[in-house]
């Protein structure tokens, strides 16, 4: 039932580190031609390199994703460079936790600069070249996978803001979904729940010392465990489409 992603293309933001990285070098294993991006060219430099010598084809770009200018280019680039693109994972996100109340605005708007409209910056600027990839060979079908969170769906004290991201993008994808899923783009939502990546380390101190107290009992995800179900998504046959993925750590409750 698996299909190979052999003369398709990928597009996958913040790649340089957690899932993005991961969900990079495993498309890639699976035949696909990886266009990597994110800010850090150095790490997405290493990861080519890395996906080259294991045969695989990658291409890095350096691109700030909240920058509508920049997702252009980087859309342009890879068909340039890569010929075409088949599939896109929007996975560039941050998480500014504490309490909205005093809470510096500033981390608000970074929060909705790039969990949110960043995120509709590269669905706006690849949908039409998935639509045409959905047109013809080697598939007949194309792939935008959108990363949401648990915070997508349960709301916290003191994640409010970065539950308001979640949730439009939730929203967004369900309508996105609606749009184009009779013309094969098939557009899913994966929820992750703890996983063990950078996102983290941006929280205030004081914040994260006193918030990510809960997980650190539990036996946490690893950023392949969720390249691997981006990987089946997007490996499905052309007639079924994995609208929505929560996956969560096995003992995390809530
Ligand atoms: N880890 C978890 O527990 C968890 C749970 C649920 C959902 N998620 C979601 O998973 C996604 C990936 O997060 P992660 O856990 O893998 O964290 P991560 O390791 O911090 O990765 C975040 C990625 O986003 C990139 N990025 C940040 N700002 C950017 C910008 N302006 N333009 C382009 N790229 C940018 C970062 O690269 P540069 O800094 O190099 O730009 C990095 O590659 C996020 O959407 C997050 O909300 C994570």
């Amino acid at each position: 039932m698996t299909e190979r992603l052999d003369n398709t293309v990928a597009l996958v933001t913040g790649a340089s580190s957690g899932i993005g990285e991961a969900t990079a070098r495993e498309l890639a294993s699976r035949g696909a031609a990886v266009a990597i991006a994110a800010r850090r060219g150095d790490r997405l430099d290493a990861l080519a390199d890395e996906i080259r010598q294991n045969g695989g084809r990658a291409l890095a770009i350096e691109a700030d994703v909240t920058d509508q200018e920049q997702v252009q280019a980087l859309v342009t680039q890879t068909v340039d460079d890569l010929g075409r693109l088949d599939i896109v994972i929007n996975n560039a996100g941050v998480m500014l936790l504490g309490p909205i109340e005093d809470a510096p605005t500033e981390e608000w708007d970074r929060m909705i600069d790039l969990n949110l409209k960043g995120l509709l910056y590269v669905a706006h600027a690849a949908l039409p070249h998935l639509l045409q990839a959905a047109e013809g060979d080697p598939r007949r079908v194309a792939d935008i996978v959108n990363i949401s969170s648990v915070a997508g769906r349960i709301a916290r004290v003191n994640s409010g803001v970065y539950n308001l991201t979640k949730w439009g993008v939730g929203a967004f994808s369900e309508s996105l979904r609606q749009e184009v899923t009779g013309r094969h783009v098939r557009v899913s939502l994966v929820e992750p729940g703890t996983v063990i990546t950078e996102l983290p380390n941006h929280i205030r101190e004081e914040i994260r010392d006193d918030m990510m107290g809960r997980f650190t009992d539990l036996e946490r995800l690893e950023a392949e465990d969720i390249a691997d179900a981006i990987a089946y998504i997007v490996s499905r046959p052309r007639r079924t489409a994995i609208n929505e993925l929560l996956i969560r750590p096995t003992e995390q409750e809530g």
